[in-house]
């Protein structure tokens, strides 16, 4: 064909014909700790790196690369790692740039491990993160410094559901001569490539859309291949700039976090995620539609006193998720407010088809309160400041509207 596949013909048919698998049409699950080799010359070339097979799996796996090209295309990036998880994602990504004594500049607004990991966890290590308002370019700007190793952003920020203008922050960031990190895992690529918006690496918990269903845990590092990475501020970089060229990032990433500090992935799982792919493009048009629906009635109704969805034409960031979306949606999240935090708890005692779980992006529609699970631990200020008591996080599914909705009213009549 001439023209191009779409992104939603991609993700089902898209490396199929590539490989000889006795005209299976998903990836085997190729189950073996390590690959044998007929000669010793093979296996010393394959560790050599210069031949692209198997070896163990803690370093590759077949089923496990399948999954990485198709969703380094997906992500209109150059290649992909896939990890154990989201957060093995993101502490991998972080550390292959981070070294004793460096800083780099994240979204003040992020997913609670991951604030965690930066601002408790990073400190253990003699790293500091500058946390700015993912709004306020001027803010980012000031916090980037001659230590400064990255910039670190969410596409929708969780909870807060905030945009930033990757565009520009990825604009800022190359002149000032770093790379700009994203998490994309709460839009997809089915929603925004920030690639295509300047972005050098993206990161994502595989766990969510593109699994899809809530039965397999994964992440996923996607390089851009673009980023200059012979310079002044990243000489360390020079052995894997020779090696990979542009691609040393992520050339580092795998010989020097991914193998060593054993973040692979399950390949059973990575077959899940494949799986999970083939369905991505109708169950994010259903998300969309029924997170829209959902917000409506949420916002219209009596006990519920706010709503932040970023498909309200009023909402800030509605705007810049327009642009930055195409006008394909808003994404599947939202967050309301109850009158306190009993009313938060009574709500969800007495839902009956939503389910009360730590997770997002599953088909089925999912309802938290952050404040008394994920953040229950934090100190009482911190807690207090990155959620809100009278706040309940929803991740709308796909079932029937209806019976979205229906749950909902229900539960909120005995509130
Ligand atoms: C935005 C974001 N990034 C990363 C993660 C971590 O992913 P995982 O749970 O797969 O480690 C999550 C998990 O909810 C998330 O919401």
């Amino acid at each position: 064909m001439d023209k191009p596949l779409h992104f939603e013909t991609r993700a089902i048919h898209e490396g199929i014909k590539d490989h000889d698998w006795e005209g299976a049409t998903l990836p085997p699950i190729f189950q073996s700790a390590a690959h044998f080799h007929e000669t010793a010359d093979n296996l010393s070339q394959t560790f050599a790196g210069e031949l692209p097979d198997h070896i163990y799996m803690r370093l590759t796996n077949p089923t496990n690369r399948f999954l990485e090209e198709k969703l380094a295309s997906l992500e209109s990036g150059r290649a992909a790692v896939v990890t154990a998880s989201g957060m093995a994602a993101i502490s991998n990504a972080c550390m292959t740039l981070l070294r004793a004594g460096d800083e780099f500049v994240a979204s003040s607004s992020l997913f609670m491990s991951t604030y965690a990991l930066f601002t408790s966890i990073f400190k253990k290590y003699g790293i500091t993160v500058h946390l700015a308002n993912p709004l306020d370019m001027d803010d980012i700007a000031g916090k980037i410094t001659d230590k400064t190793r990255f910039v670190y952003m969410e596409t929708i920020t969780n909870p807060g559901m905030e945009i930033p203008d990757l565009k520009k922050i990825a604009a800022l960031a190359h002149e000032k001569g770093v790379p700009l990190m994203v998490d994309n895992t709460l839009a997809s690529p089915w929603l925004c490539r920030p690639i295509e918006l300047g972005a050098d690496i993206v990161l994502h918990s595989t766990t969510k859309y593109f699994s899809g269903h809530g039965g397999a845990l994964g992440g996923v590092v996607v390089d851009a291949g673009t980023f200059n990475w012979g310079t002044e501020r990243f000489t360390d970089f020079a052995p894997f700039v020779a090696q990979k060229g542009n691609l040393a990032f992520l050339h580092r990433m795998f010989k020097e976090h991914h193998v060593n500090f054993g973040t692979t992935a399950a390949p059973f799982h990575s077959f899940l995620t494949v799986l999970g792919l083939a369905t991505m493009g109708v169950r994010m048009e259903r998300h969309m539609e029924n997170a829209m629906q959902t917000a409506r009635f949420l916002q219209e109704h009596p006990k519920v006193k706010w709503v932040n969805f970023i498909g309200f034409s009023d909402h800030p960031c509605h705007d810049m998720a327009k642009k930055q979306f195409g006008g394909k949606g808003f994404g599947t999240m939202l967050t309301f407010g109850l009158a306190d935090q009993d009313a938060c708890f009574r709500l969800v005692d007495n839902l009956s088809m939503i389910l009360n779980l730590a997770n997002l992006g599953d088909c089925k529609t999912l309802i938290i309160h952050p404040y008394s699970s994920q953040y229950v631990s934090f100190p009482r200020d911190l807690k207090e400041r990155l959620a809100d008591p009278c706040l309940l996080r929803f991740s709308v599914g796909i079932e029937h509207i209806e019976d979205i909705c229906g749950d909902l009213a229900s539960a909120l009549e005995k509130v």
